[in-house]
């Protein structure tokens, strides 16, 4: 059985890892890091060049292609794939837009009652900057489109939502994300994500999370793309797990199959916990990354059965079985990210820093004739399992202090 699973990160380090754990033993990975090579078969194709992984998928009878990130969803590899006969999960470009357009999912939920903050969309400055005068602050303000986690931007006073306004519709800093723009209220709480697994008429989940996109201790510094992550989130009860379940996926569920959006794969719900009570935030169409790197080592099933009942659209032949104890992951960013991300050091401490239940998943690494080197921003996910999320961030932090390269960083404080 061949499988491809395409992007270059710590998430697809963790899918290819769990699937060979699973007994897979033909894995290719296009493009691939230092990290998957070990464990797979890389490929130079870029994410985006659908003709040539197509082409790829066919003369290799590529069983199950494993979309990691949003870009080829959203540039419509699925419905690609799907023309030429092949099983790929993920999404098709339609169905996509539950995160490619803000405006389409937000309103999605208003018109189905799902919880999730109130807004406005705008396609003109001019009304945006005559709303903006007319609402209290702090208040948010949203690119319509995917903007690399960079289109959010919380406003403190009218005159910053003015030139933010500006910036995005006229400016366009984020360029067509910014055709479109939404305000929305700004609540308080506290963030987590949940996962579930779709196959276009019924849903099984798979965990919850929480990120930590700043760069630095105490949340500082700036946004980043995940400094670390756990699982399951230390933030959601029983009973609001049961909230999740009723007011938001079986709604979500329900008004996908009302619209005509048949969804296939994964969908990330960012949530706002606000006084016990769920909001979402946003949707995303993949896995998330380095979520995934905290949620795959905790699964205990098999993932490709799972992944090919979605991307087939078949029953679900099992539920998702996970283990109980914490996952926690600690991102190790290289020196200058995230503005200036310098790459080519040398790092020393790998094959020490492995262990029982602890991972060294790759992100931007690269095999220098055996000399492992940084190569991008994001440069590994140390993920350990343990008891209890203590146990997990000390066995994690444990390996951390023993991989070093120049000037790398990483926050002391994921799973505090
Ligand atoms: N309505 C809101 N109220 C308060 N904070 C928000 C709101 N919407 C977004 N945020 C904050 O901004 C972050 C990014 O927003 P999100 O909608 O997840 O967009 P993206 O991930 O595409 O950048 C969230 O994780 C959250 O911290
Ligand atoms: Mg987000």
């Amino acid at each position: 059985m061949n499988i491809l699973v395409i992007g270059s990160g710590g998430r697809e380090h963790a899918i290819v890892h769990k699937i060979k754990q699973d007994g897979i033993k033909n894995i290719y990975c296009a493009p691939g890091n230092a990290g998957i090579e070990e464990l797979a078969q890389c490929v130079p194709i870029k994410i985006d060049d659908i003709d040539g992984l197509l082409r790829f998928a066919e003369e290799k009878k590529i069983y199950l292609t494993i979309v990691g990130p949003e870009l080829p969803l959203n540039e419509g590899i699925v419905d690609a794939f799907h023309e030429k006969g092949l099983t790929i999960f993920g999404p098709s470009k339609q169905a996509a837009m539950l995160e490619s357009s803000k405006s389409f999912a937000k309103k999605l939920m208003k018109k189905y009652g799902i919880p999730t903050p109130a807004f406005e969309v705008f396609t003109s400055p001019e009304e945006a900057i005559d709303y903006a005068g007319t609402i209290s602050y702090p208040a948010v303000i949203k690119a319509d489109g995917l903007a690399s986690g960079k289109g959010v931007i919380i406003v403190h006073e009218l005159s910053q939502a003015i030139s933010t306004i500006k910036d995005i519709m006229e400016n366009r800093v984020f360029g067509d994300a910014g055709k479109t723009m939404l305000v929305e209220d700004c609540i308080s709480g506290v963030e987590s994500s949940y996962f579930v697994l779709s196959n276009g008429s019924s849903c099984i989940n798979v965990a919850s999370a929480r990120d930590y996109k700043r760069l630095m201790d105490n949340n500082d510094g700036p946004n980043t793309g995940g400094m670390g992550s756990l699982s399951p989130s230390d933030k959601l009860t029983p009973e609001l797990e049961k909230k999740i379940a009723d007011r938001i996926i079986s709604p979500l569920m329900n008004a996908l199959n009302k619209e005509g959006i048949m969804y296939r794969g994964v969908i990330y719900i960012g949530l706002m916990i606000s006084n016990n009570e769920p909001s979402v935030l946003e949707f995303n169409v993949r896995f998330g990354d380095p979520e995934t790197q905290a949620i795959l080592p905790r699964i205990e099933s098999d993932l490709v059965g799972v992944l090919t009942d979605s991307a087939k659209g078949k029953p679900f032949s099992d539920s998702i079985k996970l283990r109980q104890e914490s996952a926690v992951c600690v991102v190790m960013a290289s020196r200058g990210y995230p503005v200036h991300p310098q790459t080519g050091d040398t790092i020393e401490g790998l094959r020490d820093a492995s262990g029982k239940d602890v991972f060294i998943f790759h992100a931007g690494t690269k095999n220098e004739k055996g000399i492992i080197k940084t190569a991008g921003g994001r440069v590994l996910g140390i993920t350990a399992i343990g008891d209890n999320i203590k146990a997990a961030r000390q066995k994690a932090y444990r390996s951390v202090g023993k991989i070093v390269f120049e000037g790398s960083q990483y926050r002391r404080d994921i799973g505090l």
